[in-house]
């Protein structure tokens, strides 16, 4: 079954460890939007890794990891991770790249950065360039992957680029950026990547083709979607279900399955509303529970309980087959847990999600409680075994979105999920 994973939250919801545990059972591993704003974790015999660019495939040497054209790239970037992940003892040689593949180039991370510390947009970036890149794809100005294979092209490419870029920054009072020595570390990345740049789409649809199995790994959250999140503070790219046919060049056909990633409380990192956040002590208390430091930036995550009224939207936008339910460990400890399951605001209370831009900036989480379980479940293997507590939580939540729970991760490892049927 052609199966998509996707964050239904702000980002960081166990992506990595999840699809690590799922890529068993694939032939092919898809990133399909995004860049290396991702960090996505995946514990490798017992070594903690991060993963911005490759997908969390990898460590299946069978399996074959493609960057489809939809993910923005930063070819030095990319370089080191594969040169990481060789030191690893992973081999790697079974990784595409698209030639389509934007390039995020040294000015759209300066330009980010000036952004990010104007008073016009401070959304709490990554600072990796990602918005610019993008903006430069829909003003039809990027630069390709492909690109970096032709050294006069490139070099004549970057070059009217540089001069619009550097207008740019000299608008905003910034020194010009330098096209060397970047444009020469890009060709030589290039000649790095040589062997692995092709035809993403081709080959996919090849691989559908002869039937082999593809994951389709997302990356961010559906609350951060250009169109669907908490816009302004949001992601540039669409992190919902429409970016993997637009990222890939795959018909809706292609897919089988969506399983949503949740973590069972709420975290996000950056600017923008949170109605279910925690503060003070409570919320320190969660975010050292849940380690939740960002793996891209190390920013503190902001933590919350778990919103079921953005839940059973993002399920119901990406249309989820099964929620994949992770950190459920990280409450053992808690007297008690809470989920929002309405919002109070002035024109009343309400269970949907608001449509405009900003309204949820306005609105206060109604709660229901639930009893803690207040035992270590680190090491559960069986469903059999999950306290009455935790059960009654996880079943309201699938009643709740109105999707089943198909999986529940109770730790880092990938030994710590269970497969479970939970209606
Ligand atoms: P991603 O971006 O969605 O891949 O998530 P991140 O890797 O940024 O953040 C998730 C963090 O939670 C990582 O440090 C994971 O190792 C960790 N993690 C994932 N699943 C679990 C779980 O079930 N329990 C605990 N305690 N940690 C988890
Ligand atoms: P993974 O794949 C969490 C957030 C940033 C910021 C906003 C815009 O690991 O879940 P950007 O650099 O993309 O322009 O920043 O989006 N953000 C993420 N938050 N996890 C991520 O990726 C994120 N990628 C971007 O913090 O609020
Ligand atoms: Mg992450």
């Amino acid at each position: 079954m052609n199966t998509v994973v996707l964050g239904l939250q702000w980002g960081d919801e166990g992506k990595g460890k999840a699809i690590d545990y799922l890529a068993g059972g694939f032939d092919v591993v898809a990133r399909f939007q995004g860049g290396h704003n991702a960090g996505h974790t995946v514990y490798y015999r017992g070594q903690k890794v991060v993963l911005h660019l490759l997908p969390s495939g990898i460590f299946y040497p069978d399996c074959l990891a493609v960057i489809a054209h939809g993910v923005v790239v930063q070819p030095l970037q990319l370089v080191e991770e594969i040169r990481n992940a060789r030191a690893l003892g992973l081999r790697l040689d079974n990784l595409v790249l698209s030639a389509n593949a934007p390039l995020i180039l040294p000015f759209h991370q300066r330009l980010d950065v000036v952004f990010e510390d104007s008073r016009y947009q401070r959304i709490g970036t990554t600072r990796r360039g990602i918005g610019p890149a993008y903006e430069d794809v829909v003003g039809r100005r990027a630069l390709f992957v492909g690109d970096l294979l032709d050294e006069q092209g490139f070099r004549s490419k970057i070059a009217v680029l540089a001069e619009y870029y550097n207008r740019l920054l000299a608008a905003w009072g910034q020194p010009a950026e330098a096209v060397e020595p970047a444009a020469s570390a890009y060709l030589e990345a290039g000649e790095f990547l040589r062997p692995m740049v092709g035809d993403s789409g081709a080959r996919l649809r090849r691989a559908l083709r002869e039937g082999k199995k593809i994951l389709f790994e997302g990356a961010q959250g559906t609350l951060l979607d250009i169109h669907l999140g908490t816009y302004p503070f949001v992601t540039s790219s669409n992190t919902t279900i429409a970016g993997v046919f637009s990222g890939t060049g795959l018909s809706p056909r292609a897919v089988d399955r969506v399983i949503g990633i949740s973590k069972a409380y709420a975290t996000r990192v950056g600017e923008g509303p949170f109605p279910s956040e925690l503060g003070g002590k409570e919320g320190e208390r969660l975010r050292e529970l849940g380690n939740e430091y960002g793996a891209t930036t190390g920013r503190p995550r902001r933590v919350g309980w778990l919103d079921l009224v953005a839940l059973r939207h993002a399920v119901q936008v990406n249309g989820v087959d099964s929620l994949f339910l992770t950190k459920l460990d990280v409450l053992d400890g808690l007297d008690e847990v809470r989920a929002a399951v309405a919002y109070e605001s002035g024109g009343g209370r309400s269970e949907d999600f608001p449509c405009l831009a900003g309204a949820l900036a306005g609105v206060r989480p109604v709660y229901r409680s639930f009893p803690g379980w207040k035992t270590e479940l680190g090491g559960l293997r069986r469903i059999a075994e999950l306290p009455g507590a935790a059960r009654a939580y996880l079943d309201f939540i699938a009643e709740y979105t109105g999707a089943r729970i198909g999986h529940l991760s109770v730790g880092t490892e990938r030994e710590q999920t269970i497969a479970v049927d939970l209606k």
